[in-house]
């Protein structure tokens, strides 16, 4: 391929990086003490993980952290975002802080200050600890006061050198994908019934905010997944579902953070109190985390021919941010369709820069003031190779052109992190999905730097030389 065009600049201080999760890369799952997690659970039921794969070792970054954050250091990050595991602070949910698993993450973190990169760390990034799986998980009120007990447990240890804290990952996915469709971990099939999971989560979200900023946290932000949803046709049906999907995914998840609202019809469906809730959920963040993959093409539920057609038939193929390449159960009044004469990543999303700035832009329209600055907290794509990487390059190249364009609007961008550091464990895709900057191989787990690293490397370089 031709070498990009080097970046346009982007402004003084602007925060560049990379992200992983626990879960994801980590492995020693019976290490040190750590407890099970919602997730050691469901990749041990077979046929839930696509290659039969799990992620007892996954990376092995527990033991090779070292390396990981040499390559930190050699990419040039100003930032690392990274999760840290419930089950492997809090074995069973609740107690003392497991030391060596704290131990852990002090070594990280210094290892990061010291490498002059700013930690991270989201505290739910879906590996919810076993025990409280069992109990129920989000679906009980308590286990949003359980979490708010972990955040302050935590800050009190690690927050005198945190710059950033995320409280929750995509808590849409583990509603949605987790207690609605049970495709992913805990694996209920609850559909609207899963409802009070996104609610406990938001209020444990909410709680954790005023637990963090008790222990004197000062910048304070959630990564929600978010991507502009367009009707397949202009009929009443195929727009209402759209309005619809677009509730269910992203507005149920924001507008209580940024309006201390529920959108029309879903406050009904929540456990309460919830107008007193709301109250703790829309505390003022520092700022909003968007993750931004694909947007959605989305259609009434018979647009697709109807049930008889049999799952997948007019759907997106590949499972992806959302609801995208699940089969929809009929249950459900949408249907989701590939968006037209797009390319596609190796997972088979569809690659669309202008919907991150759309995504922004709808943001701002949609909140207003309301909307406190943004990090991108997640964005990139899976492709195959081992380093030959041009597609990866093109995509985050566009995409970063695309964000610079938002700003030049006057949207207020702070921060831009790509999924991810390392290729890792995929969820429900095991091991087949490759979303690194650097290649895992996993049987040596040696690590490569892709074509792509290099790439970024150099960009990040052009723009401290810029700065
Ligand atoms: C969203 C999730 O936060 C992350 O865990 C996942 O690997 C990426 N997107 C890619 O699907």
């Amino acid at each position: 391929m031709t070498t990009p065009q080097p970046l346009p600049v982007f402004p003084d201080g602007f925060l560049w990086g990379v992200a992983t999760s626990a879960f994801q890369i980590e492995g020693a799952v019976a290490q040190d003490g750590r407890g099970p997690s919602s997730w050691d659970a469901f990749t041990r039921e077979p046929g839930r993980i696509k290659d039969g794969s799990d992620a007892t070792v996954a990376t092995d970054h527990y033991h090779r952290w070292p390396e990981d954050v040499a390559l930190l250091r050699e990419l040039g990050v100003g930032a690392y975002r990274f999760s840290l595991s419930w089950p492997r602070l809090l074995p069973t949910g609740a107690g003392p802080l497991n030391v060596p698993g704290l131990d852990f993450y002090d070594r990280l973190v210094d290892a990061l200050c010291e490498a002059g990169i700013q930690p991270v760390p989201t505290l739910f990034h879906w590996d919810t600890p076993l025990a409280l799986e069992e109990r129920g998980g989000w679906l009980l009120r308590d286990t949003a006061r359980r979490f708010a007990d972990y955040a302050a447990e935590v800050a009190a240890r690690l927050g005198d050198r945190v710059a950033h804290w995320i409280t929750l990952n995509e808590p849409a996915e583990v509603t949605l994908l987790g207690y609605g469709l049970g495709v992913h971990a805990p694996g209920k099939r609850l559909l609207f019934e899963a409802l009070p999971a996104a609610h406990h989560q938001l209020l444990g979200h909410g709680l954790a905010v005023r637990a963090l900023r008790d222990q004197g946290a000062r910048s304070i932000g959630i990564a929600n997944s978010h991507g502009p949803v367009h009707a397949c046709s202009g009929s009443e049906a195929d727009t209402g579902a759209a309005d619809f999907y677009d509730t269910l995914t992203n507005r149920l998840f924001a507008d209580p953070l940024l309006l201390g609202r529920y959108p029309e019809g879903l406050a009904e469906l929540l456990p309460g109190p919830v107008d007193e809730d709301l109250r703790v959920i829309a505390e003022p963040l520092d700022w909003y985390g968007v993750n931004y993959y694909q947007p959605t093409l989305v259609g009434a539920a018979e647009s697709t021919g109807g049930p008889a057609d049999g799952p997948g038939d007019g759907i997106a193929d590949g499972p992806g941010a959302g609801f995208a390449g699940v089969d929809i159960p009929a249950e459900l009044p949408f249907a989701l369709h590939e968006m037209p004469g797009r390319e596609r990543t190796g997972f088979g999303w569809a690659v669309v820069p202008e919907g991150l700035s759309e995504t922004l832009r709808i943001l701002r329209v949609r909140y207003g003031d309301r909307l406190p600055p943004v990090m991108v907290t997640e964005n990139g794509c899976a492709y195959p190779d081992r380093t030959e990487d041009s597609a990866r390059i093109a995509f985050l190249d566009a995409h970063l052109r695309e964000l610079h364009t938002a700003l030049a609007e006057g949207i207020e961008v702070r921060g831009y992190f790509i999924w991810s550091l390392l290729d890792n464990f995929e969820w429900a895709e095991g091991r087949s999905q490759r979303f690194g900057l650097v290649h895992v191989d996993y049987t040596t787990l040696e690590r490569t730097p892709r074509a792509s690293f290099h790439w970024f490397r150099r960009a990040l370089s052009a723009q401290r030389a810029a700065g």
